[in-house]
C-alpha cells in the first residue's frame, strides 16, 4: 500500500529552492517540492500534500542520483530533521545554496543581481557553536536529541557530526544521568514535567562548554546530582545553568541561575573579545562569524568619520569592530541580557565610541532623530519588516549592510529598499554546513 493510498510519482528534479527542497513538475505539470531530491536527479517522489497550485513529496526512490551524492557521516541522517545536505558533497552544498540565494532575489525582490560564491566554513563538521537538545520519555527511557523534521517527535541521538566534541560526550552521558535523578521529563502535549531541553554551548577560541539545562517550572530539585555526576562524566564542561523558561515555543529564553563555573563564554575574534551569558544570541560558527565581520567592515570601506546605527546587535558581534573603524555606533537591541553583554564587551574592548539602546528597532527607529551615515542590521529570520525598511529609507544611510539568516525575507525587504539604494554586492556565508540554511550579507550604497 502506498503512502496515502497514491502510486509514487516519477519526477526531473530541476533545482534546489529555499526550505530544503527539490523542485520539479509532476505529470500535468504541477510544480512539486521534494524532500531529499536534487538538481539532475530522476526520483520517484509519495505526494505528502497536495495544494490546488503545488504539491508536496518525499523521494522514495532514486532512479537517476546525482553526480554529487555522498554518502551520509551521521546514522541519523535522513530521520533527525537538523541536517539536509549531509548526502552532498561539500562543494556542491556551497553551488546550492548560492542558487537559493540567487533565487530568491530574483523571484521575490525582482533583483537580477550578481551573487558572489558562497564563502566555506573551515569546519564542515564539529563546527557548531551551539546545540538545542530535547528532552523525551518513551517506554520507561529517558531520550535526548533532536526534533524530526516538521514534527515535534524526538529522534534520540548519542553522537551530533556537527557538533563539537564535548557535546557529543555530553549526548552520551546525560540521558542516564537524568534517569538516575528521576527527574521528570516535560510532556508539551499535556504540559506536565519538568526537564525540557539540554542547550550546549561552546567557544571555540578558548575551548570552553556550557551545558544548559532548561525547565519548564522554577523548582529543578534535582539539579545539585545533575551537575555532580555531569561534572564527573564530562570534565571538559566549565559552565552549568539551570534556566527557567515557561515558554513552549523558543527553547532558550528566562531568567537562570548558574549551578557551576563562570556563567558566561568567553569569545575572542581576530580584533575583539566578548563574554556571552548562556541566554543571548552568538552567531553559530565561530570561523565564518569572524569573515563575516571582516566582510561586512571591509565593503563598507569606512573612513573613520562615519556614525552607524547597528540593528539588532545582540552582544554586538559587529558592534565592536564597527566601532573601531568608525567615529560612533549606536547599537539597538531588545534582549535585556544582550544589551547588558553588549556594554560590558564596549568596556572590554576599550571602546568608549559606542552606546547600547535596549529598545524594539521599529520604536527606537519610529523616535530616532539623529542623522546617520550607515545602518547594519541583522534582524532574526522573520527579517526587518516593511516599516523598519521605510523608516531606514527616510534616514538616507549612504551605506547599508543587511545580514540575514533567511533569503526569502531577505529578499522582501530588499524589494522596499531598492527604491533608493542599489547592490553593492550579495555575499553568502556557509554558517551552517550540512543544513540547507544559508547565511548572506548585502551591501547597499544610496542612488538618490
Ligand atoms: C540574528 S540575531 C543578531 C545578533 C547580532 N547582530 C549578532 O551577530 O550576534 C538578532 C538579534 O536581534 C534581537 N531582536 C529580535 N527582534 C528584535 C526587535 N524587534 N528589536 C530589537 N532587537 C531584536 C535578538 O534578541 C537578537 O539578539
Amino acid at each position: 500500500m502506498y503512502e496515502n493510498g497514491k502510486e509514487p510519482q516519477i519526477v526531473y528534479v530541476e533545482r534546489y529552492v529555499h526550505g530544503g527542497y527539490g523542485i520539479g513538475k509532476l505529470p500535468g505539470g504541477k510544480l512539486v517540492l521534494v524532500e531529499g531530491g536534487y538538481p539532475s536527479e530522476l526520483v520517484k517522489v509519495s505526494i505528502t500534500e497536495e495544494r490546488n497550485d503545488m504539491a508536496f513529496g518525499k523521494v522514495v526512490e532514486i532512479l537517476e542520483p546525482a553526480k554529487f551524492r555522498r554518502t551520509p557521516r551521521c546514522k541519523y541522517f535522513g530521520t533527525c530533521g537538523g541536517c539536509q545536505l549531509m548526502d552532498v558533497e561539500y562543494e556542491t552544498q556551497l553551488v546550492l545554496k548560492r542558487e537559493i540565494v540567487q533565487d530568491q532575489l530574483r523571484r521575490i525582490a525582482k533583483l537580477e543581481t550578481e551573487v558572489n560564491e558562497t564563502i566555506p566554513s573551515d569546519l564542515e563538521f564539529g563546527y557548531r557553536n551551539k546545540m538545542e537538545f530535547s528532552f523525551g520519555f518513551r517506554d520507561g527511557r529517558v531520550l535526548l536529541g533532536l526534533k524530526r523534521r516538521n514534527s515535534i517527535e524526538i529522534v534520540d541521538v548519542d553522537e551530533c557530526p556537527i557538533s563539537p566534541t564535548s557535546f557529543n560526550k555530553a549526548l552520551a552521558v546525560v540521558p542516564e544521568i537524568v534517569e538516575t535523578t528521576k527527574v521528570k521529563i516535560y510532556n508539551p502535549v499535556r504540559r506536565t514535567g519538568t526537564l525540557k531541553h539540554l542547550v550546549m554551548r561552546y567557544s571555540h577560541s578558548h575551548n570552553q562548554t556550557m551545558a544548559i539545562f532548561v525547565t519548564k517550572t522554577e523548582t529543578f530539585r534535582e539539579a545539585r546530582d545533575i551537575r555532580a555526576l555531569l561534572l564527573r562524566k564530562v570534565p571538559q564542561i566549565n559552565s552549568i545553568i539551570h534556566v527557567m523558561n515557561s515558554s513552549d515555543t523558543v527553547v532558550l529564553r528566562g531568567p537562570y541561575k548558574t549551578l557551576y563555573g563562570s556563567g558566561v563564554l568567553e569569545v575572542e575574534m581576530d580584533y575583539e573579545k566578548f563574554q556571552i551569558p548562556p541566554t543571548a544570541f552568538f552567531q553559530n560558527n565561530h570561523h565564518v562569524t569572524n569573515k563575516m565581520i571582516e566582510h561586512v567592515v571591509k565593503s563598507l570601506e569606512l573612513e573613520g568619520k562615519e556614525t552607524i546605527l547597528d540593528l539588532y546587535a545582540g552582544v554586538g558581534t559587529f558592534t565592536m569592530r564597527l566601532a573601531m573603524l568608525s567615529k560612533f555606533v549606536t547599537a539597538v537591541e531588545n534582549a535585556h541580557i544582550a544589551v547588558k553583554a553588549g556594554r560590558a564587551n564596549a568596556n572590554i574592548n576599550n571602546l568608549r565610541n559606542v552606546k547600547f539602546e535596549e529598545a524594539d528597532v521599529e520604536e527606537f527607529l519610529k523616535s530616532y532623530d539623529g542623522s546617520t551615515d550607515v545602518v547594519v542590521l541583522d534582524p532574526p529570520r522573520t527579517g526587518a519588516g516593511k516599516a523598519v525598511c521605510k523608516r531606514i529609507l527616510e534616514l538616507k544611510p549612504k551605506k547599508i549592510a543587511y545580514i540575514s539568516c533567511d533569503p526569502a525575507t531577505l529578499a522582501r525587504d530588499l524589494a522596499i529598499l531598492k527604491e533608493h539604494y542599489k547592490i553593492k554586492s550579495v555575499q553568502p556565508f556557509d554558517m551552517f554546513p550540512q543544513t540547507y540554511h544559508v547565511e548572506t550579507v548585502v551591501v547597499l550604497e544610496r542612488i538618490m
